[in-house]
């Protein structure tokens, strides 16, 4: 995917809103599809050792490690390219606006012919595993808030995704 492209959605999600206007989400791009595989890696690598322990993915994971080990991508489903959100480490609401900013980036993306996919796994594995924050090399002071993969869609989507009925209490 061409970089000019990647750069017209970001510019999109730059006028995401943010709390009291803080601006404080910034971009890292995962643009090597090799390195979205070593992250992905990295976050089996993070799974297993949740295995035996009281977090609460650990009866989980197992099933996930087992799918990478038979070469099904099931962290960034064989995804070109990986998108970080991240913001001030010592900011308690940027979360909030990092969030907002790529649901921008999700919601402008198909636009541009983009397909996503928010990568929950990658994103905790971003929060708590050490070797992988090493890995993305953030610049200091700064954290991961959430991750997001994209690329080239393969399908094409015709349908409205179902959903539960509409719950709405007026008072
Ligand atoms: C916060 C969040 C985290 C997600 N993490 C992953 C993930 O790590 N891997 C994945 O394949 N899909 C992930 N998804 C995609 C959801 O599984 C998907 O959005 C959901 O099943 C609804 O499908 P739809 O988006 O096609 O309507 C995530 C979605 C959200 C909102």
């Amino acid at each position: 995917m061409p970089k000019e492209k990647i750069l017209e959605v970001l510019d999109i999600a730059r006028y995401a809103a943010s709390g009291g206007n803080g601006q404080p989400v910034q971009w890292l791009v995962i643009y090597d599809p090799e390195e979205v595989k070593k992250i992905a890696g990295l976050t089996i690598e993070w799974m297993r050792t949740l295995i035996n322990t009281d977090h609460p993915m650990s009866g989980y994971v197992p099933i996930l490690i087992s799918a990478w080990e038979q070469e099904y991508d099931i962290i960034c489903r064989d995804a070109p390219h990986l998108l970080f959100a991240h913001i001030p480490e010592d900011n308690q609401i940027a979360s909030v606006d990092a969030i907002i900013a790529l649901t921008h980036f999700d919601l402008s993306a198909p636009a541009f012919g983009i397909g996503t996919c928010w990568a929950g796994f990658v994103a905790a594995a971003a929060m708590f595993y050490e070797p992988l924050q090493k890995e993305l090399g953030l610049p200091a002071g700064r954290k991961s808030a959430y991750a997001m993969m994209f690329g080239n869609p393969e399908y094409k989507v015709y349908g409205i995704p179902r959903r539960k009925p509409l719950e709405v209490m007026w008072k």
